[in-house]
Order: C-alpha cells, then structure tokens, then sequence
C-alpha cells in the first residue's frame, strides 16, 4: 500500500440493487458486491419504492463489510466514502447518503456525492485503460436515454435525452405485455434470438425540436396497439417475432443518433453505459455501425452495466482529484441534474 494510492468505499443504493465496492487509483477494482432485489419486486412487476428502502437498510452493511473484506481493506486504509445522492428512488438514496455521511463522520474520511448517471458513465474507464474523455456516450438504463458529450471527468454536455419513457423502461413495458415478465430487458433480449426483426414494422420516432432526443412511448403503444389487434381478430401472436421487431426499432433509433452525435460533433471515440448497454443486439448494431465509420466502440461487461458501485467508485476518483468534497449536508436529490454539483 503506497501513500499516495487512492481506496474509495463506493456505496450505491438508488434503486432496487444495494451495492458497494472498493476501488483503488480510479480504475482498479479490489472489490464488487451486488445484492439485488429483483426477486422481491418481480411479483409487483417492478420497483416498489417502500419494499426498496426497506431492504437496502436490511442489507447496507453486510455488503459493506464483504466489499471491505474482499477488497483485503479495514475501514481505516480507506482514503475516502463515496455515494450515489441523485437521481433515484429518493427513500432508497436516503439509505446509502445517511450510511455514507456517517462512515466519513466516523472515520474523518472526505465524503464525495456521485451522479448516478456520472457513474454509468465511469464504467467504461473500468476495462478500458486507454479510454479517456473526450467521447460521446449513449447511456441507456430503466430510468434514463441520454446521449452525451463527454467533455472531460466530470464534465457534460447532454445533447439527447428521453421525452417521455426510458428505453429500459420500453423494454420492461413491452415485456410485461407480451407476458415476459419482469426485468424485461435481458427477457427481449434472450427471446429475440428465436424471432425475425423483419416480422412487424413499429415507428422510429423523430423528436422535430431536436434530433438528438428519443421518444420511446409511441412504440411502445404501437406494440400495444398491434397485440390489441391481434387479439380482436382472434390470429396468435408470435412473441419472438414482436420481441425482435420492437427491439429492433429501439436499436435503429439508438444507433441512428449515436451515429449522428460522433459525426457532427467530430470524435473518433463512442461509449455506451446502463443497463440497456448489456443488450447484445444493440452491442453488435453499434459495433458494426463504429467499425464502418472507424470510431473506437468501448462498452463495460454486463456486470458493470447495470447498477453497481464500482462505477461510483471510479467516477468519483476523478472528482477526488479535483478537490470535490462534500458536508454532512449532503442530502438525497432524486432530481438531480447530470453535471449539476450540490
Ligand atoms: O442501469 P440499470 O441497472 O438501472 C437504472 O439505472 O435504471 O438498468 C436497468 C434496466 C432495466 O430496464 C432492464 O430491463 C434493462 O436495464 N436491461 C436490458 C438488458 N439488461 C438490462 N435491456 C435490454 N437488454 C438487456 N440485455
Ligand atoms: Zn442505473
């Protein structure tokens, strides 16, 4: 253990995965521990924001002490206690803001609040030694579509974001509705490999104010529309086909403005982060799509995609580093803005 090495005890509780982990220099996990909860909320097919909370108290500090222990670490090696404070289910951050603030009160360690998208953005950092900002990022979860320029650590521009539901969020939607079940993400994804992409044409919604935004509802009601149909007119309904076919117009759309930000705005570098970035056919579709173009295509392994706190741990080496500190003041904000600093 050098003086100058940096060990961040990273917490992250925003929605339905309490997780915590201990990230050494920005880029080297010691440790990773995700306790999910997907099983308690897949009988309400999705979060329920009470039952969230509840367990993340139940859960915090095991998962602390197992990041700690697999990490090889005692809280006193620990340089500082980073956390998620925003955007998010606001009972669930409370839970990984008041442990945060007390284990840095405690142990007079710095305290620094992370941006949860700012996070899934620091994925990419993990495996990818070489990657450095600038790049454009397509960040792509349940709660959020953001296309955005990454100007530097910690320093963003968003060019695209949703108008309406999340593209995880269609995902889970369409599932429930073909009878999949909850999280419907890797469900879409499994079933699509059975089914033709081709079978049923769904719109590609253009947002006219801005190219860069998404709009996801009008697809998601056209699939609705469609099994309606289907349904009146007594014919059954293929569900691999109606899998592949809406996700391939959500991957169209997202590798379509993808394209278009690397372009216009002159990189040679494309990341893409969120749950949504562990689907493989959005995977291929890019990577095809940046190797025509010869643009760098880097994305985490699925375990860095969804919710963990690695990704807060290295986001917030670099917030560290600047000087970024925060009071006990800091507070759960499940608004919070990417960019904006409280
Ligand atoms: O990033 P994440 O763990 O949580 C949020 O911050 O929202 O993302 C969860 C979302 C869910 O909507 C889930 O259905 C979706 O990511 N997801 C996927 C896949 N794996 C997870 N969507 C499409 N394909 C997947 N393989
Ligand atoms: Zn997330």
């Amino acid at each position: 253990m050098k003086e100058k090495d940096v060990y961040i005890l990273a917490i992250e509780s925003s929605c339905d995965e309490t997780a915590a982990a201990v990230v050494k220099n920005g880029r080297e996990v010691l440790s990773n521990v995700i306790s999910s909860q997907i099983d308690l909320h897949t009988v309400y097919g999705g979060v329920v924001p009470e039952i969230a909370s509840r367990k993340h108290i139940e859960k915090i500090n095991q998962v602390i002490e197992q990041a700690l222990r697999e990490a090889g670490l005692s809280l006193g090696e620990i340089t500082a206690i980073a956390v998620t404070y925003g955007p998010g289910l606001v009972g669930a951050l409370l839970v990984g803001v008041s442990e945060a603030k007390a284990l840095a009160f405690a142990l007079k360690k710095p305290l620094i609040g992370i941006h949860h998208i700012e996070g899934h953005i620091s994925a990419n950092y993990i495996e990818h030694e070489e990657l450095k900002p600038p790049f454009i990022c397509l960040v792509v979860s349940g709660g959020h579509s953001h296309l955005v320029e990454v100007k530097d650590y910690g320093e963003y521009e968003i060019l695209g974001r949703t108008r309406d539901d999340a593209a995880g969020e269609a995902f889970d939607k369409v599932a429930r509705a073909i009878g999949l079940g909850y999280p419907g993400g890797p469900k879409i994804d499994k079933v699509s490999r059975e089914g033709n992409p081709e079978a049923i044409h769904f719109p590609r919604a253009k947002v006219a104010e801005n190219e860069y935004d998404f709009s996801f509802s009008g697809l998601k009601s056209a699939v609705l529309n469609y099994l309606n149909t289907c349904e009146m007119k007594g014919e059954t309904v293929c569900q691999a086909d109606v899998a592949a076919s809406f996700q391939k117009a959500v991957v169209d759309v997202l590798v379509e403005h993808s394209m278009k930000a690397v372009k216009e705005r002159g990189y040679s570098s494309f990341a893409i982060a969120g749950g949504v970035a562990s689907n493989s056919h959005l995977r291929q579709a890019l990577a095809d799509a940046c190797s025509q173009r010869g643009i760098r295509f880097y994305f985490p392994s699925p375990i860095y995609c969804t919710d963990n706190a690695a990704m807060i741990g290295t986001a917030a080496y670099y917030e560290y580093q600047k000087g970024v500190r925060h009071g006990y003041e800091l507070n759960a904000v499940p608004g919070l803005k990417l960019g904006e600093r409280l």
